[in-house]
């Protein structure tokens, strides 16, 4: 089967567009039911799913896993994989990763970078596989970076992230993810690309939003990020129906 060309996404990624990660059947299942527009296979599963520290231990092999059983529950939204920390540090590493990923049922893959990406993106363009790329905070940086830090603050690094968004819009990605960008910034890369901007953390001015499944439905206590609107308790009601089930047992 061909690949999903970049022009066939795009068109079906208007903004404003709405994406949320899933990272297994029923979740994806659930979002892709409920009219997302974008549903990611975020590496974010390394943290609210296997119980890392952060997303750089997540490998190749685990986002393969959770794209196929994502892709079992998608039929309608644009269905996005992350490509994880260390699996594209060559142009041809970018393809050999992205063609496993794409196998697993994947539309489109994300990376996480700029100008440093553009040659693994015109390799992917290369092959027909489609791209979506993420700027601002990067968390596969952060033991680098030492810690989640807003990102556009300076008048140097915001003018670098406008010129990145162009470039990267101009190496052919389908969409853009902000995360953690200053929101006059994020507004102002908006305006300068044709592409969605998708934000996190970066205020209500992009040409979308997506979040962590988890942190919408209440489903990791331990750590909500204070950009996050909680829409439930999931965690709460696992808790309570464990405990009765417990109880109607002993
Ligand atoms: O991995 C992830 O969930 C992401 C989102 C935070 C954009 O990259």
């Amino acid at each position: 089967m061909p690949y999903p060309t970049s022009e066939s996404l795009s068109k079906r990624l208007k903004r404003p567009v709405t994406a949320i990660t899933a990272y297994d059947y029923p979740a994806a299942r659930i979002c892709d039911e409920a009219g997302v527009d974008l549903i990611l296979v975020g590496d974010s599963l390394g943290m609210v799913v296997a119980g890392f520290e952060d997303t750089t231990s997540v490998t190749l092999d685990h986002m393969v896993y959770h794209t196929e059983m994502v892709r079992r529950g998608v039929q309608r939204a644009v269905l996005v994989a992350d490509l994880p920390f260390g699996t594209y540090e060559t142009p041809e590493m970018a393809l050999k990763s992205s063609l496993r990923l794409m196998d697993a049922g994947a539309d489109a893959v994300k990376l996480e970078g700029g100008f440093g990406q553009i040659s693994k993106l015109e390799r992917l363009r290369e092959a027909g596989i489609a791209a979506c790329a993420h700027i601002g905070m990067l968390p596969q940086r952060v033991k680098e970076e030492g810690g989640y830090k807003k990102k556009g603050k300076s008048e140097e690094e915001a003018n670098n992230l406008i010129r990145a968004a162009v470039a990267l819009e101009q190496a052919g990605v389908i969409a853009i993810v902000l995360e953690s960008v200053v929101a006059e910034i994020a507004a102002k890369i908006t305006n300068s690309v044709e592409i969605p901007t998708i934000g996190i953390g970066s205020g209500t001015q992009c040409g979308g939003q997506i979040r962590v499944i988890h942190d919408v439905i209440g489903a990791y206590p331990w750590f909500v990020p204070p950009f996050a609107t909680v829409h439930g308790d999931v965690a709460r009601v696992m808790r309570q129906s464990v405990i009765k089930f417990i109880e109607e047992n002993e």
